[in-house]
Protein backbone atom coordinates (compact mmCIF):
# COMPACT_ATOMS: atom_id res chain seq x y z
CA UNK A 1 0.00 0.00 0.00
CA UNK A 2 1.25 3.73 -0.70
CA UNK A 3 -0.15 6.68 1.40
CA UNK A 4 -0.05 10.04 -0.12
CA UNK A 5 -0.78 12.78 2.16
CA UNK A 6 -2.59 15.72 1.26
CA UNK A 7 -4.20 18.94 2.95
CA UNK A 8 -7.81 20.19 2.05
CA UNK A 9 -8.09 23.08 -0.23
CA UNK A 10 -6.23 24.32 -2.65
CA UNK A 11 -3.84 21.74 -2.39
CA UNK A 12 -6.17 18.62 -2.79
CA UNK A 13 -7.73 21.13 -6.05
CA UNK A 14 -5.03 21.52 -7.99
CA UNK A 15 -3.42 18.20 -7.04
CA UNK A 16 -6.58 16.06 -8.27
CA UNK A 17 -6.11 17.40 -12.13
CA UNK A 18 -2.59 15.91 -11.70
CA UNK A 19 -3.59 12.89 -9.99
CA UNK A 20 -6.33 12.04 -13.20
CA UNK A 21 -3.44 12.76 -15.73
CA UNK A 22 -1.80 10.07 -14.49
CA UNK A 23 -4.95 7.88 -14.38
CA UNK A 24 -5.37 8.53 -10.06
CA UNK A 25 -9.23 8.67 -9.76
CA UNK A 26 -9.95 9.89 -5.64
CA UNK A 27 -13.41 8.45 -4.88
CA UNK A 28 -14.46 10.54 -2.03
CA UNK A 29 -14.91 14.42 -1.73
CA UNK A 30 -13.48 16.06 1.35
CA UNK A 31 -16.09 18.44 1.36
CA UNK A 32 -19.23 16.48 1.83
CA UNK A 33 -16.95 13.28 3.26
CA UNK A 34 -15.37 13.36 7.12
CA UNK A 35 -13.33 10.39 6.60
CA UNK A 36 -9.86 11.11 6.68
CA UNK A 37 -8.89 7.99 4.46
CA UNK A 38 -9.69 8.40 0.95
CA UNK A 39 -9.62 5.32 -1.53
CA UNK A 40 -8.65 5.59 -5.21
CA UNK A 41 -9.40 4.17 -8.41
CA UNK A 42 -5.82 2.07 -7.72
CA UNK A 43 -6.30 -0.77 -4.38
CA UNK A 44 -2.51 0.05 -3.40
CA UNK A 45 -3.07 3.63 -3.63
CA UNK A 46 -4.99 5.99 -0.49
CA UNK A 47 -4.78 9.46 0.20
CA UNK A 48 -4.76 10.93 3.64
CA UNK A 49 -5.89 14.29 4.94
CA UNK A 50 -3.72 16.18 7.00
CA UNK A 51 -3.59 19.26 7.96
CA UNK A 52 -1.34 21.42 5.59
CA UNK A 53 1.75 21.87 8.39
CA UNK A 54 1.62 18.60 9.27
CA UNK A 55 2.47 16.65 5.84
CA UNK A 56 6.57 17.21 6.16
CA UNK A 57 6.12 15.77 9.26
CA UNK A 58 3.86 12.38 8.42
CA UNK A 59 5.89 11.91 5.47
CA UNK A 60 9.68 12.39 7.79
CA UNK A 61 8.37 9.56 9.96
CA UNK A 62 6.53 7.24 7.22
CA UNK A 63 3.06 8.34 7.97
CA UNK A 64 2.97 8.64 4.63
CA UNK A 65 4.97 7.34 2.15
CA UNK A 66 4.49 10.64 -0.22
CA UNK A 67 3.01 13.86 0.39
CA UNK A 68 2.16 17.68 -1.47
CA UNK A 69 3.24 20.39 0.19
CA UNK A 70 4.11 24.25 0.24
CA UNK A 71 7.13 25.87 -0.21
CA UNK A 72 6.47 27.87 2.64
CA UNK A 73 5.40 24.78 4.90
CA UNK A 74 8.69 22.86 3.51
CA UNK A 75 11.10 25.61 4.80
CA UNK A 76 9.62 26.01 8.26
CA UNK A 77 9.57 22.17 8.66
CA UNK A 78 13.32 21.83 7.41
CA UNK A 79 13.16 19.25 5.13
CA UNK A 80 15.08 16.79 6.99
CA UNK A 81 14.69 13.49 5.48
CA UNK A 82 12.44 14.45 2.53
CA UNK A 83 13.33 13.74 -1.05
CA UNK A 84 11.98 16.21 -3.18
CA UNK A 85 11.64 15.34 -6.89
CA UNK A 86 9.25 17.52 -8.48
CA UNK A 87 7.92 21.37 -8.32
CA UNK A 88 4.19 20.62 -9.25
CA UNK A 89 4.22 24.26 -9.89
CA UNK A 90 0.35 23.97 -8.03
CA UNK A 91 -0.85 26.43 -5.44
CA UNK A 92 0.77 29.28 -6.58
CA UNK A 93 1.45 32.41 -4.29
CA UNK A 94 3.93 34.73 -2.57
CA UNK A 95 5.38 34.99 0.93
CA UNK A 96 5.70 38.66 1.71
CA UNK A 97 5.43 41.55 4.29
CA UNK A 98 2.37 43.66 4.36
CA UNK A 99 2.05 46.81 6.64
CA UNK A 100 -1.34 49.27 7.07
CA UNK A 101 -1.51 51.25 4.57
CA UNK A 102 -0.48 54.51 6.51
CA UNK A 103 2.94 52.73 8.17
CA UNK A 104 5.83 54.22 6.33
CA UNK A 105 7.94 50.99 6.79
CA UNK A 106 10.77 52.69 4.11
CA UNK A 107 11.51 55.29 7.06
CA UNK A 108 10.88 52.85 9.84
CA UNK A 109 13.61 50.64 8.41
CA UNK A 110 15.80 53.92 7.35
CA UNK A 111 15.93 54.66 10.80
CA UNK A 112 16.59 51.30 11.93
CA UNK A 113 13.49 50.87 14.16
CA UNK A 114 12.60 47.57 16.03
CA UNK A 115 9.75 46.14 14.45
CA UNK A 116 6.84 43.88 15.64
CA UNK A 117 6.20 41.44 12.82
CA UNK A 118 3.52 38.70 13.29
CA UNK A 119 4.03 35.43 11.36
CA UNK A 120 3.15 32.19 11.13
CA UNK A 121 6.37 32.04 9.12
CA UNK A 122 8.57 32.80 12.52
CA UNK A 123 12.05 30.89 10.37
CA UNK A 124 11.24 32.39 7.15
CA UNK A 125 10.43 35.87 8.58
CA UNK A 126 14.08 35.61 10.81
CA UNK A 127 15.77 34.98 8.06
CA UNK A 128 14.52 37.85 5.87
CA UNK A 129 14.71 40.34 8.37
CA UNK A 130 18.12 39.06 9.97
CA UNK A 131 19.74 39.15 6.32
CA UNK A 132 18.29 43.14 5.69
CA UNK A 133 20.04 43.86 9.39
CA UNK A 134 16.86 44.95 10.61
CA UNK A 135 15.65 44.15 14.23
CA UNK A 136 12.74 42.35 14.72
CA UNK A 137 10.57 41.11 17.58
CA UNK A 138 8.54 37.95 16.33
CA UNK A 139 5.05 37.09 17.22
CA UNK A 140 4.01 33.53 16.33
CA UNK A 141 -0.34 33.93 14.80
CA UNK A 142 -1.61 30.30 13.78
CA UNK A 143 -3.81 32.32 11.25
CA UNK A 144 -5.41 35.49 10.56
CA UNK A 145 -2.28 37.42 10.62
CA UNK A 146 -4.05 40.31 8.72
CA UNK A 147 -5.64 41.35 11.84
CA UNK A 148 -2.37 42.15 13.78
CA UNK A 149 -1.32 45.55 12.50
CA UNK A 150 -5.31 46.54 12.69
CA UNK A 151 -5.31 46.05 16.48
CA UNK A 152 -1.94 47.28 17.37
CA UNK A 153 -0.53 43.96 17.61
CA UNK A 154 2.39 44.02 15.36
CA UNK A 155 3.44 46.94 12.76
CA UNK A 156 4.11 44.12 10.08
CA UNK A 157 3.14 40.78 9.04
CA UNK A 158 4.97 38.13 6.86
CA UNK A 159 2.21 35.77 5.21
CA UNK A 160 1.00 34.16 1.87
CA UNK A 161 -0.33 36.79 -1.05
CA UNK A 162 -2.11 34.95 -3.81
CA UNK A 163 -4.43 37.15 -4.89
CA UNK A 164 -3.73 40.31 -2.84
CA UNK A 165 -7.89 40.55 -1.71
CA UNK A 166 -7.26 39.51 1.63
CA UNK A 167 -5.02 42.45 2.07
CA UNK A 168 -7.06 44.74 -0.16
CA UNK A 169 -10.00 43.59 1.86
CA UNK A 170 -8.33 44.69 5.30
CA UNK A 171 -6.57 48.16 4.54
CA UNK A 172 -2.98 46.48 4.07
CA UNK A 173 -0.22 46.70 1.57
CA UNK A 174 2.76 44.40 0.72
CA UNK A 175 6.20 46.56 0.70
CA UNK A 176 8.30 43.29 -0.30
CA UNK A 177 8.37 40.38 -1.32
CA UNK A 178 10.13 37.70 0.06
CA UNK A 179 9.61 34.79 -2.09
CA UNK A 180 7.38 32.62 -4.66
CA UNK A 181 5.90 29.55 -3.12
CA UNK A 182 4.70 26.67 -4.96
CA UNK A 183 3.77 22.73 -4.25
CA UNK A 184 6.10 20.64 -4.02
CA UNK A 185 6.04 16.26 -3.85
CA UNK A 186 8.45 15.08 -0.84
CA UNK A 187 8.83 11.35 -0.64
CA UNK A 188 10.01 9.68 2.48
CA UNK A 189 13.92 7.96 1.95
CA UNK A 190 13.39 4.71 3.47
CA UNK A 191 10.14 4.35 1.65
CA UNK A 192 11.59 5.01 -1.45
CA UNK A 193 13.89 1.97 -1.15
CA UNK A 194 11.49 -0.82 0.21
CA UNK A 195 8.73 0.15 -2.34
CA UNK A 196 11.08 1.56 -5.09
CA UNK A 197 8.81 0.32 -8.15
CA UNK A 198 5.32 1.23 -6.99
CA UNK A 199 6.65 4.75 -5.94
CA UNK A 200 8.56 5.55 -8.89
CA UNK A 201 5.40 4.52 -10.91
CA UNK A 202 3.33 7.27 -8.79
CA UNK A 203 6.40 9.89 -9.38
CA UNK A 204 7.00 9.26 -12.74
CA UNK A 205 3.14 9.63 -12.75
CA UNK A 206 2.88 13.05 -11.76
CA UNK A 207 5.74 14.14 -14.01
CA UNK A 208 4.26 13.23 -17.04
CA UNK A 209 1.17 15.00 -15.89
CA UNK A 210 3.21 18.13 -15.65
CA UNK A 211 4.31 17.74 -18.82
CA UNK A 212 0.98 17.57 -20.68
CA UNK A 213 -1.61 20.52 -20.38
CA UNK A 214 -4.04 19.85 -17.59
C1 LIG B 1 -4.39 32.73 3.35
C2 LIG B 1 -3.20 33.63 3.64
C3 LIG B 1 -3.74 34.99 3.35
C4 LIG B 1 -4.70 34.74 2.19
C5 LIG B 1 -4.03 35.08 0.89
O1 LIG B 1 -5.22 32.75 4.49
O2 LIG B 1 -2.78 33.51 5.00
O3 LIG B 1 -4.44 35.50 4.45
O4 LIG B 1 -5.02 33.34 2.23
O5 LIG B 1 -4.91 34.92 -0.21
P1 LIG B 1 -5.38 36.15 -1.10
O6 LIG B 1 -4.17 36.99 -1.41
O7 LIG B 1 -5.91 35.50 -2.35
O8 LIG B 1 -6.42 36.92 -0.36
P2 LIG B 1 -6.32 31.66 4.79
O9 LIG B 1 -7.60 32.07 4.13
O10 LIG B 1 -5.79 30.33 4.39
O11 LIG B 1 -6.58 31.74 6.35
P3 LIG B 1 -5.58 31.71 7.63
O12 LIG B 1 -4.40 32.57 7.34
O13 LIG B 1 -6.41 32.28 8.74
O14 LIG B 1 -5.20 30.28 7.86
MG1 LIG C 1 -4.65 34.17 6.10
Amino acid sequence: MITLALSKGRIFDETLPLLRAAGIEVLEDPETSRKLILATNQPELRVVLVRATDVPTYVEYGGADLGITGRDTLIEHGGHGLYQPLDLDIARCRISVAVRKDFDYASAVRQGSRLRVATKYVGIARDFFATKGVHVDLIKLYGSMELAPLTGLADAIVDLVSTGNTLRANGLVEVERIMDISSRLVVNQAALKRKQAALRQVIDGFAAALRQPV
